[in-house]
């Protein structure tokens, strides 16, 4: 079972996971208005599937992705990108998705592509990959959130750093800095991204998505807003079937049998 398209494909594995795999390799997975459109396209498709729990967005071994498409964009005038709403028009779909999502990273994700990372609900990192927001140096700025969720998550002096130098951090220093959850030896990322996946797809459906939102929260609101929020969506299990289910099962000493709903 296998949805293709012209810049990425997806792959369907066992417990609920799917895997968009980035597919560009000419140019490193540069994330141009296509390959942007398609990516929309295959989460509409897979928010849509009920037999889907959690999906992994990856790349190759050499670039999760390069950045926006330079070649496209470099003669785009103001109202090109202003008139057709660049950015938030297809890239924001990724922060709309209300399933988990997982970002495995493996070389270079760099501009866009560290943006589109950033997207994921988390980002397992390979010992190869590299981060960066280098627009700068080709003149512009980030554009999909590299100014603001980039320092939401490493703080304000490497933030800075990185986008007024565009110099690149290596997974040891993301990891450090608290960019990526976890490093993985390269050959055992996608293998490890997609256990990950079926954990998290095993889980209740809805208790899954109440857990990502309300954690998504945290970067939208103040901790009083947020706290409120949470406490609400926590309530808000008890009217859940899986609830029950989850904590007779852990009281049985038995596997919970959750039914997503
Ligand atoms: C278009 C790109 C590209 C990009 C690489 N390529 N990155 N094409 N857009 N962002 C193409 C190259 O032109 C080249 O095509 C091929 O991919 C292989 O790349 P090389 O440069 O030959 O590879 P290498 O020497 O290994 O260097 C890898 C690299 C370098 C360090 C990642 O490619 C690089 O610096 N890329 C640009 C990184 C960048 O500035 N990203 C930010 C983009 S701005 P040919 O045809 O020559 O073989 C951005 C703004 C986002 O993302 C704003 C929100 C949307």
């Amino acid at each position: 079972d296998n949805l293709s398209h012209e810049n990425l494909y997806v792959e369907f594995h066992d417990g609920g996971v799917a895997v968009i795999v980035l597919n560009r390799p000419k140019a490193l997975n540069a994330l141009s208005p296509d390959l942007t459109r398609e990516l929309g396209a295959a989460l509409d498709t897979l928010e849509a599937d009920d037999t889907i729990g959690a999906v992994v967005v990856t790349g190759s071994a050499k670039a999760f992705a390069a950045g926006a498409d330079i070649k496209a964009m470099k003669d785009w005038s103001y109202m090109d990108v202003y008139g057709a709403d660049f950015i938030t028009a297809t890239w924001e779909r990724l922060t709309t998705f209300r399933k988990p999502t997982i970002a495995a990273v493996a070389g270079y994700a760099l501009g866009g592509g560290c943006e589109l990372a950033m997207m994921c609900d988390f980002i397992l990192a390979a010992d190869t990959a590299r981060f960066g927001q280098p627009e700068i140096t080709i003149g512009t700025i980030p554009g999909a959130g590299g100014t603001q969720r980039l320092t939401r998550l490493i703080g304000k002096s490497k933030a800075m750093e990185m986008v007024l130098t565009g110099r690149m951090m290596d997974a040891a220093e993301a990891e450090r800095a608290g960019l990526v959850s976890r490093i993985l030896p390269a050959e055992e990322l996608l293998p490890e991204a997609i256990k990950t996946a079926q954990k998290i797809a095993g889980m209740s459906r809805p208790i899954a998505m109440l857990a990502k939102e309300s954690v998504n929260r945290a970067y939208e609101t103040t901790l009083a807003e947020g706290i409120r929020f949470e406490r609400r969506l926590f309530h808000s299990t008890f009217a859940t079937e899986d609830q029950k289910e989850g904590m007779a099962a852990f009281v049985e000493k038995r596997a919970p049998a959750f039914r997503n709903r």
